[in-house]
């Protein structure tokens, strides 16, 4: 005769109810690097690099949900174009998100990962809630872009210093590449160009 199967839960108690609302300790502190892996990168390395990589991480963080926001309140003329880039431009940050986030657990690492820890990190001036008009929006993404290119260069320089050449990799050829072609895209929708009129020469222009 087959021996009856019987399925006991935690502490050995027969129950179909599924254990709710549980809380432990941390199994890693934020702040710290745990596991070596096989990565021949000592923890003073790993430390240092974690903890720059999620400076970047929050401040890219910031720049993803700037897209949204302005993806969502665009008003005018260019609402169509610019609804369609700035959610591009979120799509691809997205990814930088994860590579950045991914990158600091490889390295034995805490990512950041909460909105109300990425605000008390981040570098990027804190826009208003309210709606605000497109030479704005396109500013405050240029000025969020300027502070990661600015910080990447930095980074990248060390990780080289350090050895750390996957991080190096990383951010300059996903972060940094990445946020220089969106500036680019951004800043040429604040250059002044006629719409719809060429502008004709002056008449001394036009004698020289
Ligand atoms: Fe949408």
């Amino acid at each position: 005769m087959p021996k009856k199967q019987t399925y006991k839960g935690v502490g050995g108690r027969i129950s179909a109810q599924p254990r709710l609302h549980q809380r432990a300790r941390e199994i890693q502190t934020y702040g710290t690097v745990s596991h070596a892996l096989p990565l021949e990168l000592e923890e003073p390395v790993r430390l240092e690099m974690a903890e720059q990589l999620n400076q970047l991480l929050a401040d890219t963080m910031t720049l993803r949900d700037l897209y949204k926001k302005c993806h969502w309140q665009v008003a005018g003329p260019t609402f169509y174009q610019l609804h369609l880039l700035y959610d591009k431009h979120y799509g691809e940050q997205v990814e930088v998100v994860d590579s950045i986030a991914e990158r600091i657990q490889l390295l034995g690492g805490v990512s950041l990962a909460m909105a109300a820890d990425v605000a008390e990190t981040t570098q990027i001036e804190r826009p208003p809630r309210g709606r605000e008009e497109v030479p704005v929006q396109l500013s405050r993404l240029l000025d969020a872009h300027q502070v990661i290119i600015r910080q990447t260069r930095k980074l990248a320089r060390r990780a080289s210093e350090l050895g750390d050449d996957g991080t190096n990799d990383l951010v300059v050829s996903e972060v940094l590449r990445t946020n220089e072609l969106q500036a680019w895209f951004l800043s040429e929708h604040l250059v002044n160009v006629p719409l719809v009129e060429a502008k004709k020469p002056s008449v001394a222009a036009g004698a020289a």
